[in-house]
């Protein structure tokens, strides 16, 4: 079964088609990323604007890639949400087009769930039922997914998402947008963390807080004669170290608590080397088995919605 899958929540404009929801044919990506470097984030009405442009040559790219005509596909599958109003409107409304006129099936599908369906796309695939963990720019969420219908949330950030702190910290750094691939490089090869950021741990939850941390980094980036002792390097890797401990730590906390040994991982802060670095250390030690999607399936893309389609389509 060929299914086009999109994907148009935030800045990335991507079409994907995916055979039996496994085998990426095509996987598209276009992003406006450029086009919102210089305001620090991401400006709806811009993204929603470049979504709109580019989308239909987008997904001619898909097919012709795929070496496949609109008339092969079997499935559409879209994200639904959770994502920028203005952005998801085109994406599901040009599918609903498609799907009107071709009289083929569409499945709509959750945006978070389909980070985890990432690492079904690769060879090694995880087991039923794992940990499923999101850590994105808007999202850090830890669940216990028995199936792809059956998601039972244990915890979620009470204010900032992970991925929004390393934006976040970057800008205070004066380092560029997106902050976490600039902070993760400028961190590589800094082995002990000089600089004392507390990042909330809160106790008995699978919640998580990162506006402490990243206030943190702000108080101290004001004092100049801190600043001056140190460079931007041992920052970024003390802040990147304060989130990767909570992150870890929770993690494994919710795969011993619930007595399954298998942690999947997606979403774009996933991407982080220290992140896989760690939670494989600690992973190998508790005898869990952790997945991690390869780095071009961490950030948002169409082939995880298509496999996830797939999937819900055909409760296989
Ligand atoms: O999953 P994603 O592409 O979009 C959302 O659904 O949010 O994630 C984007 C986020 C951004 O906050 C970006 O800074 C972060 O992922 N990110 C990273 C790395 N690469 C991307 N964070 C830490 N380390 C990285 N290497
Ligand atoms: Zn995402």
């Amino acid at each position: 079964m060929n299914v086009l899958g999109v994907e148009t929540s935030c800045d990335e404009t991507s079409v994907a088609i995916v055979k039996d929801g496994k085998k990426i044919l095509s996987n598209i990506i276009s992003s406006s990323l450029p086009l919102h470097k210089r305001y620090g984030g991401v400006i709806p009405e811009i993204a929603s604007r470049a979504h709109l442009e580019s989308i239909s040559f987008v997904t001619q790219e898909a097919l012709s890639k795929a070496k496949l005509k609109l008339k092969d596909i079997d499935l559409f599958a879209v994200t639904r949400d959770p994502g920028l109003p203005g952005s998801l409107l085109v994406g599901n409304s040009f599918v609903k087009a498609l799907n009107f006129s071709l009289k083929k099936p569409l499945v709509e599908v959750d945006h978070i769930k389909a980070h985890l369906y990432a690492c079904f796309l690769e060879k090694n695939r995880p087991r039923l039922p794992f940990i499923g963990f999101v850590v994105s720019g808007g999202h850090t969420e830890l669940f216990y997914v028995k199936n792809f219908s059956a998601f039972k949330r244990l915890g979620t950030t009470l204010d900032d998402a992970a991925g929004e702190a390393f934006d976040k910290v970057a800008k205070i750094l004066k380092l560029g947008y997106p902050g976490g691939p600039i902070i993760d490089k400028l961190s590589r090869g800094i082995k002990t963390a000089s600089i004392r950021f507390g990042c909330a741990n809160i106790p008995n939850s699978f919640d998580f807080s990162f506006s402490g941390v990243k206030t943190a980094v702000l108080y101290f980036s004001r004092d100049k004669k801190k600043m001056r002792s140190t460079n931007v390097k041992e920052v970024s890797f003390s802040f990147q170290k304060s989130v990767v401990d909570v992150l870890v730590d929770k993690a494994i906390n919710a795969s011993l608590a619930k007595k399954t040994r298998t942690i999947v991982m997606g979403g774009g802060v996933v991407a982080n080397s220290y992140l896989r670095k760690r939670i494989s250390e600690e992973a190998k030690l508790n005898n869990i088995k952790v997945f991690y999607p390869s780095i071009g399936l961490c950030k948002d893309n169409a082939a995880m919605v298509a496999g996830l389609g797939y999937r819900l389509f055909t409760k296989k």
